[in-house]
């Protein structure tokens, strides 16, 4: 039997998104929560880049170094020091916004690892800042907002925090573990793959000495290595059955240093072909990825049979689901030696006080928009596009996966206290189900 993956994925931009549109939004939706505007607030938004950076210095404001990402955040009168210095001259060790930008590029960095190993420690580093930093730098867009009120530093980092905090993690990990447990209770056997070197899935799971070092996980699977399965005990009886392959926090480091030269993007599509621990143990394989469209994050498409998306109600997150649609799911569909189906789009961390006029407004926006693509692509979409199970707020689920796992597993505690979660848990993962035994595509 060929394993049906499913995979969870919503491209949402980390931090705020890049589109000058919504940026604008996001800004003006945070110095509104700051009492202040454009029009009224004397405040004024200058976009450019590291050839038009003016002097801004002694000007009270923040500016914001974007590309696909905000990469820093930081005051205005920083400019000249920091963006002029540091950021545009790309001093690495000097910048907090040069060093955002290398692990952003890491992918990049990696690939073209092959040409900087031959080098020594020096040449090396000029080799990553002139080839690989500079023409990012370059490229780069810095936007600043400046208003005579943020002189005053608690508004300037009220202004920065709420910019930082309007990311949007839409909830990939958390419906992953969610999903898992709920095909376990329904009697499937089920293995969950960490794709993203945050580790948050292999946390919620596992001592965090041990996620701290992985020799046998997600990497070693994607290149070849031996890997292990940790069985999961949930600690309640269920009839199926649960096993992780972990990422470690190691992995971000050995990505950063061009350990793994050769990045297959069907790796894991091509290692779970061949794997009987894997395809004759497991019903389900579920693999949870990283945010950014990254190698990890291609692993986990290509081996999909089926991709689920999880989004909240954040204009951002659901601006990441119609780019994942139009950009990225097109792409992977023609490439991947599977036929990948989306299976809806999972709400998730929504509260209560949603309308479901709200939901259903919004349901039919993102299906005019799925409707404009062509119709090899639409036809693989589930015709109705939202899951009916929708995952609401719970305070114990917030931020689990950063709190170190202790004897328990905290996810079952959380889920065994709340019989709401219980029942949304089970009713998702039979609606799950129920998608991929009578998949109809939009028509
Ligand atoms: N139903 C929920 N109730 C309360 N908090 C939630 C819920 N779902 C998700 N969260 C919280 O939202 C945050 C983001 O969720 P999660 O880590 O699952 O997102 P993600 O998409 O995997 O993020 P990343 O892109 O960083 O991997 C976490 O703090 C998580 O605990
Ligand atoms: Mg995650």
């Amino acid at each position: 039997m060929i394993v049906p993956s499913v995979i969870y994925l919503s491209y949402r931009l980390p931090y705020v998104a890049v589109v000058p549109g919504p940026v604008k939004d996001v800004i003006q939706k945070c110095l509104g929560e700051l009492g202040l505007d454009f029009e009224r607030g004397g405040c004024d938004l200058l976009v450019g880049g590291c050839g038009s950076v003016g002097n801004l210095k002694g000007v009270p404001g923040v500016y914001i170094f974007v590309d696909d990402v905000v990469l820093y955040v930081g005051e205005t009168g920083d400019i000249a020091r920091r963006v002029g210095g540091e950021h545009c001259t790309t001093r690495i060790g000097a910048s907090e916004g040069v060093a955002r930008l290398l692990m952003y590029l890491l992918d990049e960095a990696c690939m073209q690892s092959d040409e900087r190993i031959k080098l020594n420690v020096v040449d090396r580093e000029k080799f990553i800042v002139n080839s690989i930093l500079k023409p990012a730098v370059n490229k780069l867009t810095i936007i600043t907002v400046t208003c005579p009120q943020l002189k005053n530093n608690g508004e300037r980092l009220k202004l920065e925090k709420c910019l930082l905090t309007r990311r949007g993690s839409t909830g990939k990990t958390t419906l992953t573990a969610l999903l898992a447990y709920g095909l376990a209770i329904r009697g499937r056997r089920v293995l969950m793959l960490d794709l993203d070197p945050q580790s948050h899935l292999s946390s919620l799971f596992l001592r965090i000495n041990e996620v701290e070092n992985i020799s046998d996980g997600v990497l070693e699977l994607a290149t070849q290595g031996r890997f292990k399965i940790r069985q999961i005990d949930l600690g309640v009886k269920v009839p199926g059955e649960v096993g992780l392959i972990p990422s470690g926090i190691n992995y971000i480091i050995d990505v950063f240093r061009g350990m793994i030269p050769a990045w297959d993007p069907q790796a894991v599509y091509s290692r779970l072909m061949t794997e009987p621990a894997i395809n004759k143990s497991y019903d389900y394989v579920i693999c949870d990825t990283p945010p950014e469209l990254f190698t990890p994050t291609m692993w986990g498409l290509y081996a999909a049979d089926y991709i689920i998306i999880p989004s909240n109600m954040e204009e951002l997150s659901l601006l990441g689901v119609k780019i994942l649609l139009k950009e990225v799911i097109p792409d992977v569909i023609m490439k991947s030696k599977k036929e990948p189906k989306v299976l809806g789009i999972a709400l998730i961390n929504i509260t209560r006080r949603v309308k479901s006029d709200t939901i259903a407004k919004l349901e039919a926006s993102v299906e005019r928009f799925v409707r404009q693509l062509p119709s090899a692509i639409y036809s693989r979409v589930y015709g109705k596009l939202f899951f009916d199970t929708l995952i609401y707020r719970d305070d114990e689920l917030r931020d689990l996966a950063y709190r170190p796992r202790r004897w328990e597993i905290p996810l079952s505690r959380v889920i065994n206290r709340s019989s709401e979660l219980r029942s949304e848990v089970e009713s998702f993962a039979s609606e799950v189900e129920n998608r991929i035994n009578n998949f109809k595509g939009m028509v």
